[in-house]
């Protein structure tokens, strides 16, 4: 046994320095088609560049239908005794965030709510794609920049709505205030899903980006967190040369180097991570037992998205419990032993329920999930986009509940110029929805960095 350990130990670490080593030439970026279509063929060459004002409506009758599947549910299986969210939603909780919705959640006032921020459609490849984008006024000396961001599932644009005043509000110390685009992912909330398989987070980058040229954008900063996060990976890959800063809430860089420094680092953490984030990568058992625990989701969506999507896109109380339970769970993971899920630790029932709003209204759950598989497809990782490098300035926010951590070794794999992490005690997975206000300063910080970094380089040339 000892031997093999030993024999499995020197090939490791001889793999690990392989890919270590500086003499590995790392990839090019692959070159994407940029007019790829993926709307129905006959709409080809009949589309328009129009940017349309749009605006979300919770109609009566679909309010009227909403409230009475509800109200008509089948009753709820009881949890097990002296059980919270371990198995899942709890049902005892259901039973009242269902009762909520349907007689409290004040929609008329929360269709005003979601109204708040100019919204449009523009048909970007033979998709209409919706966005929020708000504009600043500022005084002389003050300039506006454009930033990008995006969401993730099972989030949807709501995840900003307390966030965008602070970002496009002056503050003091800053020479800059942003003008915010914040697109729905393709096949998320109010943005038409693909008719045919490949659309992945490489594919929405390249609509995002041909999306910030249609506004007249063609250099720009991005930010996002989990699918947002990859495809502002993508974005910095992809067009180093249009993205002038890149901020992460969920940066990883799953190059198969990284997996084995991750999995050796086992033997010996202080190799991998200091000390006092450790806890953040090990025990290894801790965190694969983490995983399987909870990426049960992920198998079932990268490979059955249709069938799992049917229950989900039906049932309002079925979409509730699979949504929220992330919310639960991806927030802090204690809370899956309070019978509550801890879900109004930080949020209101009225902003989660704003975000399950916008999934019912748009019916797009099956079309979220379908995100996953063409992301775990074949093709897709053949595109090695995490194995490119990056020139793109990029700054990492790491709060301390994220679901995976990347000391700053790991993310240099990619990003050549990683300017500074944020390294956090507090926050989970919805971060920019949990804690805007940090969210928010740590942008301008990142920005500013960012904007300083170019002129440096300038400067230099
Ligand atoms: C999604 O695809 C991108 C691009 O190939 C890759 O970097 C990333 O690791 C993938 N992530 C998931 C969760 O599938
Ligand atoms: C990077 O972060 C550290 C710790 O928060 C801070 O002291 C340092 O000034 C930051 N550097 C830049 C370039 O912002």
């Amino acid at each position: 046994m000892a031997r093999v350990l030993t024999v499995l130990a020197v090939v490791a670490i001889g793999v690990g320095i392989w890919y270590a080593c500086p003499c590995q030439d790392s990839p090019q970026a692959p070159k994407l088609d940029l007019e790829e279509w993926w709307g129905p063929n006959e709409l080809k060459g009949k589309t328009d560049s129009s940017v349309r004002p749009f605006q979300i409506k919770f109609d009566d009758a679909l309010v009227q239908d909403l409230k009475s599947r509800l109200k008509n549910h089948r009753p709820f299986t009881p949890p097990l005794e002296g059980i919270g969210f371990e198995y899942g939603f709890n049902g005892k909780t259901l039973e009242t965030w269902v009762k909520y919705w349907a007689d409290q959640y004040p929609f008329s006032e929360r269709e005003k709510f979601l109204n708040q921020f100019p919204q449009y459609k523009t048909n970007i490849q033979g998709l209409d794609i919706h966005f929020i984008r708000v504009k600043t006024q500022v005084p002389q000396g003050v300039q506006v920049v454009p930033l990008l961001l995006m969401h993730g599932w099972p989030g949807s644009v709501r995840e900003f709505y307390e966030a965008i005043p602070l970002l496009t509000k002056q503050r003091e110390g800053y020479d800059f205030v942003f003008e915010v685009i914040v697109p729905s992912i393709p096949g998320y909330g109010f943005s038409d899903g693909a008719v045919r398989p490949g659309l992945a987070a490489p594919q929405a980058a390249v609509i995002f980006r041909n999306l910030m040229h249609r506004l007249g954008f063609k250099k720009f900063y991005i930010q996002g967190g989990d699918w947002g996060a990859l495809i502002a990976s993508c974005l910095a890959t992809l067009f180093p040369d249009e993205i002038l800063g890149h901020h992460s809430n969920a940066a990883i860089v799953q190059t198969s180097g990284n997996m084995l420094k991750h999995i050796l680092g086992s033997f010996m953490p202080s190799l991998v991570v200091e000390s006092n984030l450790m806890d953040r990568m090990y025990p290894l058992s801790k965190y694969f037992s983490f995983l399987l625990e909870e990426m049960g989701y992920m198998h079932l969506q990268a490979t059955k998205p249709d069938t799992v999507g049917t229950s989900i896109n039906d049932s309002p109380a079925g979409l509730l419990a699979y949504v929220l339970e992330k919310f639960s769970t991806w927030t802090r993971e204690e809370h899956r032993s309070k019978l509550d899920g801890g879900l109004e630790f930080r949020f209101t029932k009225d902003q989660l329920i704003d975000n399950l709003m916008i999934y019912w209204t748009s019916k797009s759950m099956t079309t979220s999930m379908r995100f996953y598989a063409e992301n775990m497809s074949k093709k897709t990782f053949a595109l090695k986009i995490d194995e490119v490098k990056t020139p793109v300035p990029t700054w990492a926010l790491q709060a301390k509940h994220e679901i995976m951590y990347n000391p700053p070794s790991f993310l240099k794999v990619k990003y050549m110029n990683l300017i500074n992490t944020t390294v956090l005690d507090d926050g989970g997975h919805f971060f920019a929805l949990e804690l805007p206000k940090v969210f928010a300063d740590d942008v301008f910080k990142a920005v500013k960095a960012f904007r300083e970094w170019h002129a440096k380089r300038k400067s230099e040339l």
